[in-house]
This record gives structure tokens, C-alpha cells and sequence, in this order.
């Protein structure tokens, strides 16, 4: 695999595996090269499925000083790629490969006022920028959304520190997060760290642009995983390269041409960066765009995808796709 990252790789040894919340495992690691995790950083972690190793990315949710111990908490989400069976499935004892800590969401400290906004298990980006901000003194809220209580990790423990601070938006309450309004409130000088479904990031950043908010205020993390549409098998080609393959339910299009043989760029592996960007030569079907990289004008030009995330779907019922109901995907690396 062609990275660009300077990764850092170590052991990472299980000293704590528990629920915190309908199908969220909260994760403790012990690694063998500590190093201090910042709020706002992840760790890669190689997983196995189907007896193949494939990256993974997930938040620090907690670091003991110098990081000594990094707490992460991992969604078996309905539409998992397998990587969180993996991941749910380790015991106390179990090691696996895990990067240093990395960073490519930080918080800026010195801000007048900051919005913190956690969609599901998008908490675990935000958690340990909470933390910090409470423990600066600083002006922030923290938005919290999700379907249910019990599907909510973290929840009583974020109200315990954070009090007043925390505003808790809960779908079966009947107390959605109404984005728009969520929006207004902010000041022309807020700062918005948000993290959570693609479709909900999507909805904000539409109103931030709308209110004509300061872009550079708004930051935010992906799941990586999380698209409009469930994700569906679909066929990806290459003419230049003679290389025609499947992308599997539980694999990325990036996943599937580097199991090709294909040499892929790549970094983020999460939307985010844009290094793995295919050119669409052809398609049979369309796209569920699940990056944040590309603006809406060119989403919907469906010329170039971030192949570590985005997908091809099938043609809508009328229309013909060309193998067995497939999308087709063509495309060109350069
Ligand atoms: S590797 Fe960064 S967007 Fe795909």
C-alpha cells in the first residue's frame, strides 16, 4: 500500500474491553511505544477480515498522561465493513498493530466561543476536546445527538463533567437536533468541531454556508464509512491496466484494486484528503459520494471519487446494469 503518512507502528495490548452502549465496545490498549495523544487524534489499528489485514481508524476517546493508556470505543454498525466485529471481538491480553497517535482533526486553542457537535458514535472525536475545553475555562458548548439513550456512550459521564454545557438531542424523545437552529446560534466567530453521520455533517455545512459563516470555522472528522445508501457490491474497472474486480459489501473500492495489485495512493483513508481520487471513465449506476473532500458542484459531476470511500450503486429500478444487477464503475488512476 502507497501511504504518505510517517505512521508509527507499535504493539498494542488489550487491557480493558467493555459495552458502554447498544453495540459500542469501549477499548483500552497499553502500546509498546507510548506517546501522548492530543484531543482530536486517532489511531490506526490493523484488523483482520477475512483473513486479510486492512487499516482502520479510530478516536482517542482518553489518554493517560504521555499515553500509556489510550481508551478507544468501536460501533458495530449495521453497515460495518467487518473491521468492528474484529475489534469487538478482542479480550483482555489480545494484541494487534496500532499506529502512535496521529492528527488530522486539532483543536485550536484561543477561540471566543466554541460548538462541539457529536452525531452517534461521532462523541468519541469530540470527547477529549470537551475535557480540554472545560478544563481551559473556555466558552464552548457541546451538542450531543443520537437515536436513543441507550445507544449514546459516554452520555452520563459527558453530564457529569460537562453540566449546563451539554445540550442532549435524543430522536426517540422527540428532541431531534434541528440544525438550522443549531446554526443561528452560533456567533460570527464560533468555531464548530463536529463529528457524526455524513448526512448530518452534510446538513451543517449546507447552513453554515447558507448563514455565510467563516468556512474556516468549521471542522470536522468522518466515520469513513457512513454514506447515503446501505453499501451494495459493485464492479470497478481499470482499461489501462486490464484489471477488472469486485468491491465487496465489507470493502472499500481502494481495498479492493490494491487486493487487484493495483499501486494506490492513499492517507487518510477516511474522505478527508482527497490523495486517492480516481477519474470516473464510465458508469452503470451512480454514486453515494461519502467524502468531505469534494464540494456538492463537484459530487454531483460524478467525474472524480475518493475510492477509499465512496461506492458505486446500481442503476435505479428501469434502468439495466451490466453484470448481474451490479453497478459498473470505470475508471483511470493517474
Ligand atoms: S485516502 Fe484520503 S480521501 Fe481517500
Amino acid at each position: 500500500m502507497a501511504s504518505t503518512n510517517n505512521e508509527v507502528w507499535q504493539v498494542g495490548t488489550v487491557v480493558e474491553s467493555r459495552r458502554i452502549a447498544t453495540d459500542i465496545q469501549r477499548i483500552v490498549l497499553e502500546p509498546s511505544r507510548p506517546k501522548t495523544a492530543d484531543p482530536g487524534s486517532h489511531l490506526d489499528v490493523m484488523v483482520t477480515i477475512g483473513g486479510e489485514e486492512r487499516k482502520r481508524s479510530y478516536s482517542v476517546v482518553e489518554s493517560e498522561p504521555n499515553g500509556q493508556r489510550l481508551a478507544i470505543s468501536v460501533l458495530k454498525a449495521p453497515q460495518s465493513r467487518g473491521g468492528s466485529i474484529f475489534m469487538h471481538d478482542l479480550e483482555v491480553g489480545d494484541s494487534l498493530e496500532i499506529t502512535q497517535p496521529l492528527q488530522n482533526f486539532p483543536l485550536r486553542v484561543g477561540a471566543k466561543h466554541y460548538l462541539l457537535l457529536a452525531g452517534g458514535i461521532g462523541v468519541t472525536a469530540v470527547v477529549n476536546m470537551a475535557r480540554v475545553l472545560k478544563n481551559l475555562k473556555a466558552n464552548y458548548t457541546f451538542v450531543y445527538a443520537g437515536r436513543n439513550r441507550e445507544a449514546m456512550g459516554y452520555l452520563s459521564e459527558l453530564q457529569d463533567l460537562h453540566g449546563e454545557n451539554l445540550v442532549v438531542h435524543v430522536d426517540d424523545e422527540g428532541t431531534s437536533l434541528r440544525v438550522e437552529e443549531l446554526v443561528d446560534s452560533a456567533h460570527m466567530d464560533t468555531e464548530l468541531y463536529m463529528c457524526g453521520p455524513i448526512r448530518l455533517m452534510d446538513v451543517v455545512r449546507r447552513a453554515w454556508i447558507e448563514r455565510e459563516l467563516n468556512f474556516t470555522n468549521l471542522r470536522y472528522e468522518t466515520f469513513g464509512n457512513s454514506g447515503w445508501y446501505d453499501p451494495e457490491e459493485f464492479i470497478v474497472r481499470i482499461p489501462g491496466l486490464g484489471v477488472e474486480t469486485k468491491v465487496g459489501k465489507d470493502q472499500s473500492m481502494l481495498e479492493a484494486l490494491e487486493a487487484a495489485g493495483v499501486e494506490m495512493m492513499s492517507d487518510c483513508r477516511k474522505g478527508e484528503c482527497g490523495l486517492c481520487e480516481v477519474k470516473i471513465v464510465e458508469l452503470d449506476g451512480a454514486i453515494d459520494h461519502r467524502d468531505v473532500f469534494y464540494s456538492e458542484r463537484q459530487q454531483q459531476a460524478t467525474k472524480k471519487i475518493c475510492c477509499c470511500v465512496s461506492r458505486a450503486i446500481p442503476p435505479k429500478s428501469g434502468a439495466s446494469a451490466s453484470i448481474d444487477g451490479l453497478a459498473v464503475v470505470t475508471v483511470s488512476v493517474s
